[in-house]
This record gives C-alpha cells, sequence and structure tokens, in this order.
C-alpha cells in the first residue's frame, strides 16, 4: 500500500518576480519575468510527497476567495485528500510575494491571512487522519499554538512527528522541540535556534547535537549543496548533497521535506530517507517556480523511479 502522510501548514499563492538581482531600500527595478504558483510551506510539503506517490492527507485553512479555490482545485488535481482543508470568509488565502535573482536566491514576504486562522478545532477534527498516517508534518507558518497542538496530538495518536521550524522564528516554546521524533530546520533556523552561527558542516553537526538534547527524537539540518547533517541515539553524519546548477532555490527546503515524509512513511532508515531526500531537493533547484519545480515520478533519474515502484 502507499505510504501515508498528513501535512498540516500553510498554503499560499506565491506572486513571483525574477529580478537582475535583489533591490536596496527605496529603489525601483525592472523585473525580467513575473507568475504565479502554488505555495505556501505545507502545501509544498504536501505536494512533493503526493508526486512522489503517498497517499496525503493535508490540514489547512484557506480564504474563501479565488485564491483559495485555485488552491483546492491543485490539491484535487494531484489527488490529496482536501477533507482537513477547511475555508473562513474571514481572511483572504495567504499569499508570499518573492523575488528570485539570478543566482536562484530569493527573497519572501508572507501575508499569512486564512492560514493563521487554522485553529484547535482544526486540530481535533484532523485525529484521525493523523492516526491512519505514517507521519506527521507540521512547519511555522500557522500559529505556532496550533502547530505544538497537532504535534501532540499526532504523538497521542501513535503517528510519528517531523517539525520543520520555518521560517525562523524566536518566539518558540521550548516544549516544541521536545514534541517531535525528528526536528528538521535549514541552516539559518538551526542557527537561530542554537545560538550560534551554523555556516560550516562542523557548526552543523555541533548545532544539531545541542538540538537534539533539548528533546526532539533526532534532529537533521539541511546544508544546500552540502546535504545534511542528522544526529541521534545512533551518532552525528552528514549526508552528502549534490550540487546541480541553480535556477531558482524556492521551495527547495519544502520539497526536501515532502520527500523525506514520504521515505520515512514508506520505512526508510533516517540515513537513508535524507539521502533520496537531498536529490529531490537538488532537482527542484534546478526549475523556476516552488511547487511547479518538483519532479514528477517520470523526471525522476531510473534508479531514483525504480525505487519508488
Ligand atoms: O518555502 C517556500 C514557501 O515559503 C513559498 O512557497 C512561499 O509561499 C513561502 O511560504
Ligand atoms: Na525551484
Amino acid at each position: 500500500s502507499r505510504p501515508k502522510v498528513c501535512v498540516v501548514g500553510a498554503s499560499n499563492i506565491d506572486l513571483i518576480s525574477y529580478v537582475p538581482r535583489l533591490p536596496a531600500l527605496g529603489e525601483t527595478l525592472h523585473g525580467s519575468t513575473f507568475r504565479t504558483g502554488f505555495g505556501g510551506k505545507g502545501a509544498n510539503q504536501a505536494v512533493m510527497a503526493a508526486k512522489l506517490g503517498a497517499d496525503v492527507v493535508m490540514v489547512g485553512k484557506l480564504g474563501t476567495d479565488d485564491f483559495g479555490d485555485r488552491t483546492l482545485a491543485n490539491f484535487r488535481e494531484l489527488g490529496i485528500d482536501t477533507s482537513q482543508v477547511s475555508r473562513s470568509d474571514e481572511a483572504a488565502t495567504g499569499v508570499a510575494p518573492i523575488m528570485v535573482a539570478p543566482d536562484g536566491s530569493n527573497a519572501i514576504v508572507i501575508v499569512t491571512g486564512a492560514n493563521d486562522l487554522l485553529d484547535a478545532d482544526d486540530i481535533a477534527a484532523a485525529r484521525p487522519s493523523f492516526r491512519e498516517s505514517g507521519v506527521v508534518i507540521c512547519q511555522l507558518e500557522i500559529p505556532v499554538g496550533v502547530t505544538l497542538a497537532a504535534l501532540r496530538a499526532a504523538r497521542d495518536e501513535g503517528t510519528r512527528t517531523i517539525l520543520n521550524p520555518a521560517p525562523a522564528r524566536e518566539d518558540l516554546a521550548p516544549e516544541l522541540l521536545g514534541s517531535c521524533d525528528l526536528l528538521c530546520p535549514n541552516q539559518s533556523e538551526a542557527a537561530l535556534l542554537a545560538g550560534h552561527p551554523v555556516d560550516t558542516v562542523s557548526q552543523a553537526a555541533n548545532a544539531a547535537r545541542e538540538l537534539l538534547a533539548r528533546g526532539p527524537g533526532a534532529v537533521l539540518i539541511t546544508l544546500g549543496g552540502d546535504g545534511c547533517v542528522v544526529a541521534d541515539e545512533g551518532g552525528v553524519d552528514q549526508i552528502p548533497g549534490v550540487t546541480v546548477e541553480a535556477v531558482d532555490s524556492t521551495g527547495a527546503g519544502d520539497a526536501f521535506v515532502g520527500a523525506l515524509g514520504y521515505y520515512l512513511a514508506r520505512g526508510d532508515e533516517l540515513r537513508s530517507a535524507a539521502s533520496w531526500a537531498n536529490r529531490i531537493a537538488a532537482l527542484s533547484v534546478t526549475a523556476p517556480g516552488t511547487q511547479t519545480s518538483y519532479p514528477e515520478r517520470v523526471e525522476l533519474p531510473p534508479d531514483m523511479l525504480a525505487s519508488l515502484a
């Protein structure tokens, strides 16, 4: 049977401008191209897991506007279960104005809107989905208290939990780290949590060890082209990455987390899942857009496709 993944988090419409460089304060620049796309960290992770072949339940909140209609239609087209996606007329569907520079780097503003209205009742209603899933994945684009409630409810239901503490925020309750089985930050999020720079692999290894002592079952810090560092009771290891020609790194972290969720839900060991997820995230960096850059099964190299069969 197919791996089962449940994602609790935000959906946004990404409003992406490709620019010659990121503008300075007060400056007006000409962009070359504009695209809209489906985004939001939760939605992106759900879509990546679904594209690999997971049965995915999305838990989220949309506005009753056109962006909400389009987001719902996108989930359905990808076969994602939307029974736990509710709508509110009290806020607009989330949006994310994004600028992407020629080297693939970006700057993002998020206007969370309806995502902020996801609440404890929505989490209570999603419990049966938590119970039936192999993993439950959360981020920090919805209220932190709701993420904490989701992690606790999933644990109560006996399901493994992944917390991707993104976007980085300082106001984190210490209980959050102790409420997940796998904490999965990128370098800047890890630096904020650890309170020291995470610019090198050895700094990442130290941060992973320190964060592990704060309660999660395991810690995985993503390092872009350097892959990732994993810390758990088995020790601390670097899982090498893949170097690619970057076109657009938007959503690469979400491709990683969604893929990781897929491989863990199907029963892979953490280090093996991380190694596959490194390759999926690298592929996403070579194509423009967020979800549009996530590979379909047929686009995967033969060995990756064979491993999914
Ligand atoms: O992680 C990338 C995502 O961050 C984008 O899709 C954007 O919506 C923001 O949430
Ligand atoms: Na991309």
